[in-house]
């Protein structure tokens, strides 16, 4: 049996793959998680308490860390201060846990040889053009436009150092745009969701014709289980499925699941920097690793996401205020 350390996974992600893996392995999960504004024990509720246990605590703090990292025979590391937004209006709390926190958690790899998996996004990329027929592969140049996807960047370089130097034990992924139950209040899709549920009008930057390539959080799920399992030590992998979509699509497409006009939304200030389009070509992980989609119908995975939100207001209302003042002071 494996004990696996989950860094962050009391995040949207994380705790989807704590509940993934729990489902369809045998291993022993412990999670490492400083249960920021971004954390949420709720997310991790009912589970076994004979194969999961919750730490909470800095992925920076080494002296919490190195013993963790000892006893693991994975570390597989979600942690990270994950919204582009904020990071354009506060960006030293993404240095902090994005670059110093990895750095704690490799060096603490390397000194144990526990192998370590790197969650990361395809946002190191930077964006394509509207109508540039190119994807994201691994070879892509990194050219990342945000703080948060820079210190992202940053991360997987330093991940991809210690692979050279010191023979770290690493697979790295980069992933597109999730969605699913148990996101924050503050993305995109759960934002509007409730927005409509509270009877106030999806709010969208710009035009609307910025493209995300939506991926179902299970399926990123699985992708990290695939790789953890099989990855080769020292590759990188991205994880995508064929899932993009522009927001005005998305904004219509919640409001008219929610029985409201297609138009029934506010144009709102633009992020600074706004990227334009992320693609991914995941044909690597699929040919190399075997691994596939299996939430490939975007409109039915969005009703139940929406279907979700409707049913747990007691998980996201205590995020909801807060995070809509914080959008207010910026215009949006
Ligand atoms: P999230 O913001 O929902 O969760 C982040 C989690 O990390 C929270 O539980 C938070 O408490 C924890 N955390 C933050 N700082 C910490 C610290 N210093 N020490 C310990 N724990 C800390 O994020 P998410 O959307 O679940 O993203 C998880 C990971 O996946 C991130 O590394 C992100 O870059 C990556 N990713 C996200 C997406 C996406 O669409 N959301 C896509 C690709 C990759
Ligand atoms: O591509 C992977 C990345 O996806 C992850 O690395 C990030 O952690 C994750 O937050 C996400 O980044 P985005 O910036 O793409 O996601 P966000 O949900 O913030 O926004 C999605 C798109 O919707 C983006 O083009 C901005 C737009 N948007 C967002 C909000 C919150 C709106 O139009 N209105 C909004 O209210």
């Amino acid at each position: 049996m494996q004990k696996l350390l989950v860094t962050g996974g009391a995040g949207f992600i994380g705790s989807n793959f704590v509940h993934y893996v729990l489902e369809h392995t045998d291993a022993q999960v412990t999670v490492l998680d400083k249960l920021t504004y971004a954390g949420n024990r709720a997310s991790l509720q009912g589970l076994d308490p004979a194969r999961f246990t919750l730490v909470v605590g800095d992925i920076c703090d080494a002296a919490l860390v190195d013993p963790l990292v000892a006893e693991a025979d994975v570390v597989v590391h979600y942690a990270a201060e994950s919204h582009n937004d904020n990071s354009l209006h506060d960006p030293r709390p993404f240095l902090d846990t994005n670059i110093i926190g990895t750095y704690t958690l490799i060096e603490a790899a390397r000194k144990h040889g526990t192998r370590f998996h790197h969650i990361s996004t395809d946002e190191v990329y930077g964006d394509l053009e509207l109508d540039d027929p190119a994807r994201f592969t691994e070879a892509t140049p990194y050219n990342p436009s945000s703080p948060y996807s820079s210190t992202k960047a940053g991360s997987d370089l330093l991940v991809r150092a210690w692979v050279r130097s010191f023979g770290l034990q690493a697979t790295i992924s980069n992933c597109s745009n999730n969605y699913g139950p148990y996101q924050h209040v503050e993305k995109f899709i759960p934002r509007q969701i409730t927005n409509v549920i509270d009877g106030v009008r999806p709010k969208l930057y710009g035009a609307g014709e910025n493209v995300r390539d939506w991926i179902h959080a299970n399926d990123h799920s699985s992708a990290v289980l695939t790789i953890i399992e099989k990855g080769e030590i020292g590759q990188t992998y991205l994880i995508g499925a064929d899932g993009e979509k522009n927001n005005k699509e998305v904004v219509e497409l919640i409001l008219t699941h929610m029985g409201l006009p297609a138009d029934a939304y506010d144009q709102v200030i633009d992020r600074p920097g706004h990227d334009l389009r992320y693609a991914i070509d995941s044909s690597k992980l699929r040919s190399e690793l075997g691994w596939a989609p299996q939430f490939s119908n975007f409109e039915q995975g969005l009703a139940d996401t929406i279907a979700w939100y409707r049913e747990h207001e007691q998980w996201w209302r205590p995020q909801k205020d807060v995070t809509e003042a914080k959008y207010k002071v910026q215009g949006q």
